[in-house]
């Protein structure tokens, strides 16, 4: 007989290879990187997601879902061939067919995709969209660096305006107050465009040709293929062998000076505060002008917990008309460890915990858990029978404010017995009652 659970296809040969002994058992784990987020913390999960999702629509936003596989060509051409994401990171693999297939490792590249295919911009350019959901990048996990992560992705089209550059900023403190993470600062520069990056390129190029010895291996090989890369390098004898590094902001032409001052000046009458920060480069080959981060000092070394920017020539480039965007994606892990560091989650506990002893009261109490339910109020009982001695400490545990004691006697009487768990007090009701009394206290 096929045991279907110990089998797995090989996807190149579309072979079907045993991975498990027949027999063997013992507990799978999941994968490194890749993590269980469990109840108790689903709820601050919710609580950002909502918040966010609250005020990106008040924002203007509706929004998208889109896959989590993707044509790999879909990520080389948008995120860049010699980025690390492309270069390392990527879950790439063949289907059965052949064709191969990446797990996103980031929104954008989908979102612009789906705004293409779809003709969103055939009625208006302006499309505002967001979207929520896990992402893959195969980097080496650590504290508040995951292989499945999740981002809340937003993106922006038809609008070149500086003053949507600073809304969104606006948008991103403002959230950050509402969930109140406090100590977060905005950097913020400018990649300008490709023809004034071109010159700026060469001269960091030349520096970098003049001072290879002094960096480090990955950036002896970034240095001819993706200059800008090396300004973002952590490794500290890099960091002082740049740290007289030319500056984009200098090499900006007019046009993108105008842009960038423009996002200056919109950010200040919104009394936005960020810093400048030339070395603020991304990882990701799209954007054009306009490039921020908001960083924190509470994660370590994942100091970036919201990155974005604009990206001018995507649209175009992934085959569609000639329409700007900007985006960002917020990092949602991160983003929930800082937000566990400022602010309590309340956990919901059932608003009443029905203990019955006999099978009667049993079935009585589950036909009022069910009926409490589609009134929209939570009720739990204990299903084992047992001593109402031991029901009362999972009533207790279940940290319900009120307890509904049920019995022969009870049903007999067509009676209940409350017991209100914050003074302990016990009373009898009538059971045509109960109902106004659980929602009067729910
Ligand atoms: P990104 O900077 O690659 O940008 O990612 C945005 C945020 O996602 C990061 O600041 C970080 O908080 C979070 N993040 C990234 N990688 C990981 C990871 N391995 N574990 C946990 N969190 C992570 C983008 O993805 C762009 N698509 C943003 C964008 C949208 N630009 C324009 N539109």
């Amino acid at each position: 007989m096929t045991n279907f659970m110990a089998t797995r296809p090989q996807s190149t040969t579309g072979r079907i290879e045993t991975c498990l002994e027949e027999n063997e058992i013992g507990m799978i784990q999941s994968i490194r990187g890749f993590r269980d987020i469990l109840p108790g913390e689903t709820e601050r999960w919710r609580t950002i997601e909502k918040t966010a999702s609250e005020l990106l629509e008040f924002f203007g936003f509706r929004e998208i879902r889109i896959p989590v596989l993707e044509k790999t060509e879909l990520f080389c051409r948008s995120i860049g061939e010699t980025t690390d994401i492309v270069e390392k990171e990527m879950y790439t693999f063949p289907d059965r067919k052949g064709d191969m297939l990446t797990l996103r490792p980031e929104a954008t590249a989908s979102v612009v995709r789906a705004y293409i295919q779809h003709q969103l911009f055939a009625a208006t350019p302006v499309q505002k969209l967001y979207t929520i959901g896990p992402m893959f990048r195969r980097e080496r996990p650590q504290k508040g660096r995951y292989r499945q992560f999740y981002q809340i992705n937003a993106e922006v089209f038809g609008i070149a305006s500086p003053l949507v550059d600073a809304q969104i900023l606006f948008m991103l403190t403002s959230l950050l107050d509402r969930l109140g993470i406090l100590d977060c600062t905005v950097h913020l520069n400018s990649l300008g465009c490709p023809a004034c990056r071109a010159g700026f390129k060469d001269s960091l190029k030349t520096m970098l040709h003049d001072r290879l010895d002094r960096l480090c291996e990955d950036c002896r090989k970034r240095a001819d293929r993706n200059p800008l890369r090396v300004l973002d390098c952590k490794v500290p004898g890099c960091r002082e062998a740049l740290q007289d590094s030319p500056s984009m902001i200098d090499h900006l032409c007019d046009d993108c000076r105008e842009h960038f001052d423009a996002v200056r000046r919109h950010l200040e009458a919104l009394s936005v505060p960020y810093t400048l920060d030339h070395r603020l480069v991304r990882g990701l080959d799209y954007y054009t002008r306009t490039t921020f981060e908001i960083q924190t000092a509470h994660l370590g070394a994942q100091s970036a917990v919201i990155g974005g920017g604009r990206y001018d020539g995507l649209v175009k480039a992934l085959g569609g008309p000639e329409i700007p965007g900007i985006g960002f994606a917020i990092g949602l892990d991160r983003l929930v460890e800082i937000h566990a560091l400022v602010q309590e989650v309340r956990q919901t506990h059932p608003r009443v915990f029905f203990c019955a002893l006999g099978e009667d009261a049993q079935r009585m109490a589950s036909e009022w858990i069910c009926r409490l339910a589609v009134e929209g109020i939570e009720a739990s009982m204990d299903y084992s029978g047992r001593s109402l001695k031991s029901q009362m400490k999972q009533a207790d545990r279940s940290e319900a404010p009120m307890v509904v004691m049920l019995g022969d006697n009870e049903l007999a009487e067509g009676q209940a017995v409350i017991r209100d768990m914050s003074d302990k007090t016990q009373r009898k009701v009538p059971m045509e009652g109960l109902l106004d009394l659980i929602r009067s206290a729910a």
